[in-house]
């Protein structure tokens, strides 16, 4: 059996936060921001936690698919802040949506968790066991982020996303994929460390928050992610020149511009809205995919081939190449 890309759908919590209103916030400025990372605004949740942001954005994936929540046989969500360590944000999903008792679980590999998601539910297609499959990547990054800290503050932004895998006889979306993961590294980005002492202090607590050696990971990825592309791309006998466009997570529009000059191709063929929201981690390749697919710059079942391309956290990284 083969795994199609039938469609995709997003949402992102209403409030929008500026750089202006950051500025207010703590010591730090709409310019710098600007030129170190490409980012203006960012959605911030307000009360709504992962779990309702993924099962909106599953709404909005059934609603443009035409498929109804009972016709889903299994929901992957990809998430570094999960509502809790139990329930999975995927039950809370399936119970949002109010699909079949499923299978639903979480996946968690930080700024790469879509792809590793995506990865899990094309094989899960492949078996033969089951026709839909939805694969969510969803954040509330702002409940992970030390708001004194303007290293890490101004970078992220709350949303979700996603999309619906199908199974076919014919056509297939997948050609190929490359996937890593390097915990030697895991120490350049943290959060919600679960210390192992019976007596929490307000200090050892406060590991609960994201800490990043932002310049390791800046330089990890412009050394892991090209090699990554050219890797999936190659190795499944396409050339750079073959591929119509990259989704790359949207971390930092610098971290696109590297990868483009490594690869000597425009920085152009990278799509990018990191401008609005931010990081959203596992959020940000498939609400990126959703906004191309949805204004018409890229179309499902016209063959273009894309690549899709993660980085963060554990240290993970990884690439597929699709055909739509
Ligand atoms: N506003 C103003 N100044 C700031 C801010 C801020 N928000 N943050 C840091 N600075 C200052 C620093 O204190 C430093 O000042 P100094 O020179 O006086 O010491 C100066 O700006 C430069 O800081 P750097 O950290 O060297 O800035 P850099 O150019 O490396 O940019 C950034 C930092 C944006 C974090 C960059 O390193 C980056 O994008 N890294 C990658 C992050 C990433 O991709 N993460 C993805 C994974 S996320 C995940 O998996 C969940």
């Amino acid at each position: 059996m083969k795994a199609k890309i039938m469609g995709a759908g997003s949402y992102v919590p209403h409030k929008v936060v500026s750089n202006a209103m950051l500025e207010k916030m703590m010591d730090t400025n709409d310019e710098w921001i600007r030129t170190r990372t490409g980012i203006e605004t960012r959605h911030i949740s307000e009360g709504e936690n992962t779990s309702v942001l993924c099962g909106k954005a599953a709404m909005d994936i059934l609603e443009k698919t035409g498929i109804s929540a009972k016709e889903i046989d299994f929901i992957i969500v990809a998430t570094m802040t999960p509502d809790g360590l139990s329930p999975s944000t995927a039950c809370l999903v399936q119970d949002y949506i109010g699909a079949k008792p499923i299978m639903a679980f979480d996946v968690n590999a930080a700024c790469s968790g879509f792809i590793y998601a995506l990865s899990i539910g094309e094989k899960l297609i492949q078996s033969g066991t089951f026709q839909y499959g939805l694969i969510l990547g969803g954040e509330v990054m702002s409940k992970i982020i030390d708001w004194q800290d303007r290293s890490t503050a101004v970078l992220f932004g709350d949303g979700a996303g996603g999309i619906l895998l199908s199974a076919t006889e014919t056509e297939n979306s997948f050609l190929g994929e490359d996937i890593h993961s390097d915990g030697s590294r895991g120490e350049s980005l943290t959060a919600g460390s679960h210390l192992v002492t019976n007596f929490h202090t307000k200090e050892n607590l406060e590991n609960r928050f994201l800490q990043m050696d932002g310049r390791s990971i800046f330089d990890f990825a412009i050394r892991s992610v090209p090699e990554s592309i050219r890797t999936v791309v190659e190795s499944s006998n396409y050339t750079l020149g073959e591929v119509d466009c990259i989704v790359a997570h949207q971390a930092n529009y610098r971290i696109l511009q590297a990868i483009a000059k490594k690869l000597k191709i425009p920085v152009e063929l990278f799509a990018t809205n990191i401008a609005k929201y931010g990081n959203t981690s596992a959020a940000s390749i498939p609400i990126l995919l959703d906004e191309l697919l949805t204004n018409g710059d890229l179309v499902l079942g016209s063959k273009k081939k894309i690549v899709l391309t993660g980085f963060g956290g554990g240290l993970t990284w990884g690439s597929m190449l699709i055909q739509l």
